[in-house]
C-alpha cells in the first residue's frame, strides 16, 4: 500500500469508528429518555406527620406541597409530599416526584388527575398508579402513603408500605 493510500484508509476508518461512537452514544442517550431514572435512595423516614385540612385542602381536588425535614443517622434530609383531597373527606398522600425525572407534580382538577408537566404523564388521583404516558414520560407510579382524617387533620403515615 502506497503512503497516500494508507493516509486515505486511515482516514476513512477513523471516520467509521467516530460515527459508530457517535451513533452509540446517542443511542444510549435516547434509551436513557425512555427510562424512569434512579433517584438516589435516602434513608427511609418512618412516622407520621399532621397536617392541618385548611386552605386549598379543605376543597375537592385542592392539594397542598408539604415538606418536612428529618435526622437519621446523623443526617438531617428532608421530604417534599403532595396531599389532595380526593373528594368526599377522603385525602392522598404522595411522594411529590415524578418518577421518571423527579420533578414536582400537580393536580389536574379538569381531568381529576394528578400530572406531570415536563412529558404530560398522568397518574391516577386515588392511585397514584400510571393512567397516560404522555410522551415518553413516567413508566412507574408514585410513593404512596397512608392517610387518616383525625378531626380537622390529615395524618399521614410513612414507611407502613
Ligand atoms: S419528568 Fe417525564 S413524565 Fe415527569
Amino acid at each position: 500500500m502506497e503512503k497516500s493510500d494508507r493516509r486515505k484508509f486511515l482516514k476513512q476508518a477513523s471516520l467509521l469508528v467516530g460515527t459508530g461512537i457517535c451513533v452509540t452514544c446517542a443511542s444510549s442517550f435516547l434509551n436513557s429518555c425512555e427510562q424512569d431514572i434512579i433517584i438516589p435512595p435516602v434513608p427511609k423516614y418512618t412516622g407520621k406527620q399532621t397536617i392541618p385540612i385548611s386552605g386549598a385542602l379543605a376543597n375537592d381536588y385542592g392539594f397542598l406541597e408539604y415538606s418536612f425535614s428529618y435526622y437519621l443517622d446523623g443526617k438531617t434530609y428532608s421530604k417534599t409530599i403532595l396531599i389532595v383531597n380526593e373528594g368526599g373527606g377522603v385525602f392522598q398522600a404522595f411522594d411529590n416526584k415524578c418518577p421518571h425525572w423527579g420533578v414536582p407534580i400537580a393536580v389536574q382538577a379538569s381531568s381529576k388527575d394528578i400530572k406531570c408537566s415536563v412529558h404530560a404523564t398522568l397518574f391516577e388521583l386515588s392511585t397514584g398508579a400510571v393512567k397516560q404516558n404522555g410522551s415518553g414520560g413516567a413508566l412507574n407510579p408514585l410513593g404512596t402513603y397512608t392517610t387518616k382524617v383525625v378531626g380537622t387533620n390529615v395524618e399521614v403515615t410513612f414507611g407502613d408500605k
